[in-house]
Parts: C-alpha cells; structure tokens; sequence
C-alpha cells in the first residue's frame, strides 16, 4: 500500500516524521513528493499509489487521469477548491479534507493582520487600536469562530454572519448575529473573510457591499482570492483614501495596487495561514489516519463525494 505526499509547499519536517510513523505502522509506504515544479512530476508520482494526500495542491481530471490505483485523496486543510471531485467521483475515488485541523493558525494570521494594518504596517505614523472597534466575521466556521474570540479578548464587538449557523449557537459565543451581509458591512471597522471560494462566492466581495463599511474600514481575507472582484478592490481604494487590505493570497494586480496604494495593501508572499508546526502536524496527521482508517476499515467520516 502506497501513500503519497505530494505538497509543492511542505509540511514541516516534524509533521513528515509522524506521518511516516502512522504510515509504517499500518504497514504501507510513504512516498514525498515537495517542493515539485510542474504537473509532470505530480502525474508520474501518482502512477502506482493507492492514497494522496496534498495541501493546495491542484488534483485535477488531468492527475486522476495518471493515478491507476488511487483509491483516496485527502486534502490536509479545510478548503477543497483544489481538488476535482467530479473527476474523482467518476473514477470512484474518495476525497476527503481535515476541517478544523489548522483553523488556529489562520485565525491567529487573520488577527495579527487586523494588528498590523491598524498599525501602519508598522512603518511608523499614528495607528490604531482593537480596542472599542467593531468586526464583522463573514461565515462562522471553524476559523471565523476562532477569529472572533480572539477579537473579543481585545474588547472588539464582533458581529458575524452565516446562513449556515443557528443564531442562538452565535449568541452563545457572546458574539452578534446578524441578518444581512448588507448590516455586516455597514456596521464593521474590520471585515474578516471566512467563505469558501465556489460558483456562489466567486467575485461576491464587491464594490456594492465595501462601500457600506464605515470610515476606518478594513478588509482582511485569509480565504480565497477568487472571492474577491479585483476591480472592485480597486476601486474601494480609489475612492475611500480610508480603506486597507491585507491578505494571504495576493490579487493578479498586486503589483499595481502596490504601486498606487502603498501601505494600504499587504499581501502575504505565499499562502501562510496554516504554516505553523502546529497545523501542520494536526492537519497532516489527521490525513494520514483518515487514509489509514479507509483503506483498513472502510471509515469515510469527512467524505466529500
Ligand atoms: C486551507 O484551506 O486549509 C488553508 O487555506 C491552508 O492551505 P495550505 O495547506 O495550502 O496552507
């Protein structure tokens, strides 16, 4: 039994380590595929293994194409943007993710940015505090639950929205819901992005919603790009001189809206949220035993097709 690791950004090197014991003991073989350059090495790795594991790593119809024996595809995070499940579900390939398993890193980034950007980037000039401000957490998942935690012991107000969560299981977190994206966005200093990227988010954080925010306004995505309309953005910080934008997954235009907004915008190099030891042993362990246990004992809890 082969399980591959294929991971263009690696796990740390304590978390291959565990991984590689879980592996052993089930007696199946780990194969490592880091830090690859092109399709073609992700093609001829998956030729023979039975299992995938992989981080944002693309799996499309193209690599299901290569993969004869594959059998599983976790995808060591919580969002599966990356992975075509049309393309698995036709060849009978399970796929699977870890949801929750690095949630802390991100929210942990997400309010560290809300820090940094109220604090000039820290390029000097008056800045400005947590304290006293409003939040609003755009889906109140894993992350955005966390997010607002951490919001609230820096005596935020925290409003969220999520069609998908009971208000009274919001309420209890001392945190408001709200019933519109509309009354989010006019009533948060900091908008926290939390959505999934699909065919119903993509380019839905537009000029229309941005504009309602107040003065002071902040918009901070550790999510996806794609959610965002790019000239939209643009235009956002075009006409509110107030506005700033830190992100983990840079816009196709960073470089012009760099050029033209300076310090209003940030973006990380590389996708980092969920770059810590700490997520990527959680995350990376959980795959690992979610391969093991399906491949053994059939058990498909966090199936996604
Ligand atoms: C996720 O969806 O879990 C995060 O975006 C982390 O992605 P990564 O594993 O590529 O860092």
């Amino acid at each position: 039994m082969k399980i591959l690791v294929a991971t263009e950004k690696p796990f740390a090197k304590t978390a291959i380590a565990q991984i590689n014991e879980i592996v052993q003991k089930a007696g199946a073989e780990l194969v490592l595929l880091e830090k690859y350059e092109n399709a073609e090495q992700l093609y001829s790795a998956v030729q023979d293994v039975d299992a995938l594991i992989v981080r944002s790593d693309k799996v499309t119809r193209e690599v299901v194409s290569h993969a004869k024996k594959l059998k599983i595809v976790v995808r060591a995070g919580a969002g599966f943007d990356n992975l075509d499940l049309q393309a698995l579900t036709e060849r009978g390939i399970v796929a699977m993710n870890t949801p929750g398993q690095n949630s802390n890193a991100v929210a942990e980034l997400a309010t560290g940015m809300m820090i940094f950007m109220a604090r000039n980037a820290f390029q000097g000039g008056t800045g400005s505090e947590l304290k006293g401000k409003t939040v609003g957490i755009q889906a109140y998942g894993n992350v955005g639950k966390l997010v607002a935690r951490l919001a609230k012991a820096f005596n935020m107000k925290v409003y969220a929205f999520d069609p998908f969560v009971k208000a009274e299981d919001i309420e209890k977190d001392g945190v408001t819901p709200l019933n519109s994206l509309e009354e989010l966005y006019q009533k948060s200093n900091f908008i926290s992005l939390h959505i999934p990227a699909n065919e119903q988010t993509k380019k839905s954080i537009n000029y229309t919603l941005l504009s309602l925010m107040p003065q002071g306004a902040f918009l901070i995505n550790t999510a996806r790009k794609e959610i965002i309309d790019e000239q939209s953005l643009d235009k956002m910080f075009a006409k509110r001189a107030d506005f700033k934008y830190a992100t983990d997954i840079a816009p196709e235009n960073l470089a012009e809206l760099k050029e033209k907004y300076g310090n209003r915008i940030f973006a990380t190099p590389k996708k980092m949220g969920a770059e810590t030891a700490e997520a990527n042993i959680n995350a990376g362990l959980a795959a690992a035993n979610q391969v093991i246990n399906y491949l053994k004992e059939g058990v498909d809890k966090f199936r996604l097709n």
